[in-house]
């Protein structure tokens, strides 16, 4: 899977990607991930990104022209499944969103700044608008490295059998039943003796049940 993010803040992005599992998704050459400087496609003499809105106002717009030039050269190149600007207006993000975009071989990911950007990128070439939910951030990279990360860790090949995705919280609605390592006492906190038993038909009832009381006492809106 190929993803190409759009931002005036490439610096903001490069620690994500560089480590853990989102590396060796790259290492392995199942995600290809690309950051492009909108900056470098202004043809604007101070480089500049963004202007004064129409209307008045507090807070700059970032421009159509850059962020169109950068866009155009992509879309020229390949065909991309979904263009996504992240906005704390959009869907929020979920578990079936990142499954679905798991599926896909091409996306770009536009992070935006300031007020946002001119609502006519939007309108001509953004397919999904996507929030890391209700709050709003300083701009959308951080939020682009939520996304991807989502992603990521759900193409084939990328997780193997122990960090398996199978088992995260939200898969089945649920969310994850507690976990334990050594050692099986700390400070008189005890590991549940059915998790040392060796059993393992009791081992995953109580994995359901712990992972169903949970979810009941923590989100019950995903039992809906
Ligand atoms: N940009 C600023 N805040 C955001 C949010 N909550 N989600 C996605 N993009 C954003």
């Amino acid at each position: 899977m190929r993803i190409d993010i759009l931002t005036i803040l490439p610096e903001l992005l490069q620690g994500p990607f560089s480590a853990s599992i989102m590396k060796r998704a790259q290492d392995k050459g199942l995600a290809e991930i690309f950051v492009h400087n909108i900056r470098d496609y202004s043809t604007n003499k101070h480089k500049q990104v963004d202007d004064y809105q129409y209307g008045g106002g507090a807070g700059m717009v970032m421009s159509i022209e850059p962020i169109a030039a950068v866009l155009d050269k992509l879309i020229s190149e390949r065909k991309y499944d979904e263009i996504i600007y992240m906005t704390p207006d959009g869907e929020v993000l979920d578990q079936k969103t990142a499954n679905s975009f798991s599926l896909y071989e091409n996306i770009i990911i536009l992070c935006g700044h300031y007020k946002g950007v001119d609502e006519r990128i939007r309108q001509i070439y953004i397919t999904k608008e996507i929030s890391i939910g209700s709050y709003v951030l300083s701009g959308g990279e951080l939020a682009a490295a939520v996304l991807t990360d989502s992603i990521v860790r759900l193409i084939p090949g990328v997780l193997n059998d122990e960090t398996s995705a199978l088992t995260d919280s939200f898969q089945d609605n649920l969310l994850s039943p507690p976990v334990y390592t050594r050692p099986p006492e700390f400070r008189g906190y005890k590991v549940p003796e059915v998790l040392l038993s060796g059993n393992f038909d009791l081992i995953e009832k109580y994995r359901d049940e712990e992972a169903y009381k949970r979810t009941k006492e923590r989100r019950p809106d995903l039992l809906d």
